[in-house]
């Protein structure tokens, strides 16, 4: 039986878990499952269905040391013009696949940084995908935007074609943590940013952080949320900094021994976290914090809190569809995942060919298991009388993973009312926790620290 004390919570939270983005995440996926069913997925879809696109715009003009994300460098628009033509074709292909028109439920453009187009090849890119794709009813259209790098005409621009979410990189804005983690960004280049967006009518602004920087402290940390919340954004998402060189390889460039280790990265987190329930925000899962009046705040209070790729989503489309290199769809079946190389997702949609590579075929088991571990990370509970309903015939395989969880966290689960609940303590520990629940998880795998 585990106990908590500091020795116990000092090893769990050097744990190395996924973040259960996805069930299961992306390095299970295999060379023959998705690729092949991609074709077969697209054409199940029905006119009733509602979908969500994912664009992956895999260039930025400088490359953040922190940065884990896939991404490439280029110094100008000739290649990113090139793949604009390419994500327009394999548009084509796609649509082509679909035998039914179903209505879009959001759209995201996500990178590397999509604000890397200028104003005509947004307008070009966007007029393709609504040309194939209908936005249905609350349709929401969310870009990353890098503000070191987004014209005003491009933000106008993108905002002419409903824009009305923006997620802002900041990380952090302590010149000394910038500089340690090559990205440096000021705080007037911010607010211009944010300034436009608003001017344009863009409705929810979201800022992404991190916490575990080289160099922070608790005071850095609380003076850079400061200076956040004078640019008054309606969500915060506040990830923990995630050191994988091994997997990111300019992430060799930060000193591994400048990181903050287990049990300052747990304080940084309670540090910005008090500071940010106390300027009104309200906690959204693990790593997000939202205005009460926000969608996602609402969505977790209705419990229709869900997790995909970019993290929590209001969304409740069950077809993503992602289109560019390195993309993931996902499906009821199962999971596919576009070319990760640029140019060889160029070379397949240039071929007419669909560009998933690899994926996953999930099995009832892992459909069941991947709810359970969604609901885990979105609401810290197990609904078991949710579950039964929506699994019928699962109910021993869902009673049996609540006594997994009761038994091997005695201290932090606890069954009431027909849910197993995690005690408020237990919250920055979920993604271990949830592992209890996941059979591809094996001790030693390279993942992320839990915290
Ligand atoms: C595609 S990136 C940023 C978009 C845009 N290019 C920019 O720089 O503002 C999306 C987000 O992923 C997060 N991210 C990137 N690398 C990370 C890492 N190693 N650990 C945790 N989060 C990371 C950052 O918060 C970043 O804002
Ligand atoms: S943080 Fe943004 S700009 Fe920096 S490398 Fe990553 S995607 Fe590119």
């Amino acid at each position: 039986m585990l106990t908590h004390h500091q020795a116990d919570l000092q090893r769990l939270f050097d744990a190395r878990v996924p973040r259960y983005t996805s069930y299961p995440p992306a390095n299970h996926f295999s060379a023959t499952a998705g690729g092949e069913n991609q074709a077969a997925w697209l054409a199940s879809l029905s006119d009733d269905d509602a979908i969500s696109l994912y664009v992956h715009i895999p260039f930025c003009r400088r490359l953040c040391w922190f940065c884990a994300c896939r991404t490439q460098g280029t110094s100008n628009l000739r290649p990113v013009a090139a793949y604009v033509k390419d994500v327009l074709h394999e548009i084509g292909l796609v649509a082509a696949r679909m035998t039914a028109r179903p209505s879009l439920s959001r759209l995201h453009l996500g990178g590397g940084t999509p604000t890397i187009l200028d104003a005509s090849l947004a307008k070009t890119l966007l007029t393709g995908i609504f040309d194939a794709f209908d936005p249905g009813e609350d349709f929401e259209f969310s870009v990353e935007i890098d503000p070191t790098e987004a014209s005003e005409a491009a933000l106008r621009m993108l905002a002419e074609f409903g824009m009305n979410r923006a997620s802002i990189g900041v990380q952090d804005f302590e010149p000394a943590v910038q500089s340690a983690i090559g990205r440096e960004q000021s705080f007037a280049q911010t607010r211009r940013a944010v300034k436009i967006l608003r001017k344009a009518g863009v409705r929810s602004l979201n800022v992404d952080l991190l916490y575990g920087l080289p160099h922070q402290t608790d005071e850095t940390l609380a003076r850079s949320l400061h200076k956040v919340l004078d640019l008054a954004p309606d969500r915060i998402a506040l990830y923990g900094y995630a050191h994988v060189p091994w997997m990111s390889k300019r992430q060799s460039m930060i000193e591994a021994a400048t990181l903050p280790q287990a049990q300052q990265r747990f304080e940084l987190a309670e540090v910005a976290r008090a500071l940010l329930l106390q300027s009104g925000f309200t906690e959204v899962g693990i790593d997000h914090f939202a205005r009460p009046g926000d969608g996602l705040a609402l969505a977790r209070d209705a419990g229709r809190l869900r997790r995909n790729f970019q993290g929590y989503t209001d969304d409740t489309a069950e077809t993503l569809i992602g289109l560019g290199a390195s993309a993931i769809s996902r499906f009821a079946g199962g999971y596919c995942q576009n070319a990760a190389a640029t140019s060889a997702y160029s070379r397949m949609v240039r071929a007419d060919r669909l560009a998933g590579q690899r994926g996953f075929v999930l099995s009832s088991a892992d459909r069941l298991a991947a709810r359970m571990i969604e609901q885990l990370m979105c609401h810290f509970t197990l609904d078991t009388g949710g579950l039964e309903a929506e699994f019928p015939g699962a109910r021993g395989d869902i009673a049996s993973a609540t006594r997994r969880l009761l038994d091997t966290w005695p201290d932090l689960c606890r069954y009431e009312a027909g849910r197993v609940v995690i005690a408020r303590r237990g919250r920055p520990l979920i993604r271990v926790i949830a592992a209890t629940l996941d059979r591809f998880v094996t001790p030693g795998m390279s993942h992320s620290l839990a915290v």
